[in-house]
């Protein structure tokens, strides 16, 4: 069966079922639809933390912070873990310093200001979970290659591998344009990876879930 198509009236009761949010992150989401930035809905929070919390992970890294939102919801799922976020915008760098401090996480996450990717290539570290929000603004396939096996390679066995943006509001089935190429080159390189297991939730705008395979004795 395919997916079923989400009309007004089904998101409506969606809505409705969506554990309602503390005035941090309803605050947020007010300044995200006002100023337009671009944010996951608590729709994808909730199943950001889900997983999260599932997973038992406690080491989370976040390529793309904005202003926290979805920090603050992978962070909740951590049961006291860290949160490694990178965001190049000093602006909403600082504003996810003041907003994880204000959910009470200000010694929890560590923002790093600079491009995702440089900063990975330093990042000795290795992370239970870690969530791509990115896939849009990458500029070449190659480079989108990279940012997957920079994340992969800070993964162990049971971790999760999690990007937004998965469809590209349905390009990714034929893609004409760049972002449609680079996310459809992210998915296919998920989808064949002999380390992991995987998913695409058509959630929004589609997410990306793997788990890193355990390693085998020996
Ligand atoms: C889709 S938003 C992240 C939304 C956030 N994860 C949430 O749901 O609350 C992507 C963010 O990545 C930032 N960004 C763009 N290019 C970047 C890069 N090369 N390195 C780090 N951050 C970047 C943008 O400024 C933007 O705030």
């Amino acid at each position: 069966m395919r997916t079923v198509e989400v009309s007004d009236e089904l998101q409506k009761y969606l809505d409705g079922l969506v554990p309602k949010r503390d005035s941090v992150l309803a605050r947020m989401e007010e300044e995200a639809h006002k100023e337009n930035i671009p944010i996951v809905d608590p729709h994808e929070g909730q199943l950001l933390y889900l997983l999260v919390k599932i997973a038992g992970a406690k080491r989370i890294l976040e390529l793309g912070t904005a202003t926290g939102y979805s920090g603050i919801w992978l962070l909740r799922g951590t049961d006291g873990g860290t949160l490694t976020t990178f965001e190049l915008d000093h602006q909403r760098a600082q504003r996810a310093r003041t907003n994880f401090s204000d959910a009470g996480f200000g010694k929890q996450a560590l923002v790093m200001e600079e491009d995702a990717l440089t900063g990975l290539e330093k990042l000795d570290q290795r992370f239970d979970a870690c969530f791509i929000d990115l896939l849009n603004v990458f500029p070449s396939e190659d480079s989108t290659q990279r940012a997957f096996e920079l994340c992969l390679e800070r993964l162990e066995g049971g971790a999760l591998l999690m990007a937004d943006n998965a469809l590209r509001q349905g390009e990714v089935a034929n893609p004409k344009n760049q972002q449609a190429r680079n996310v459809a080159r992210y998915n296919a390189l998920v989808a064949k990876h002999p380390r992991l297991e995987s998913v695409v939730i058509p959630i929004r705008d589609g997410l990306s879930v793997a788990r890193v395979k355990d390693q085998l004795p020996g």
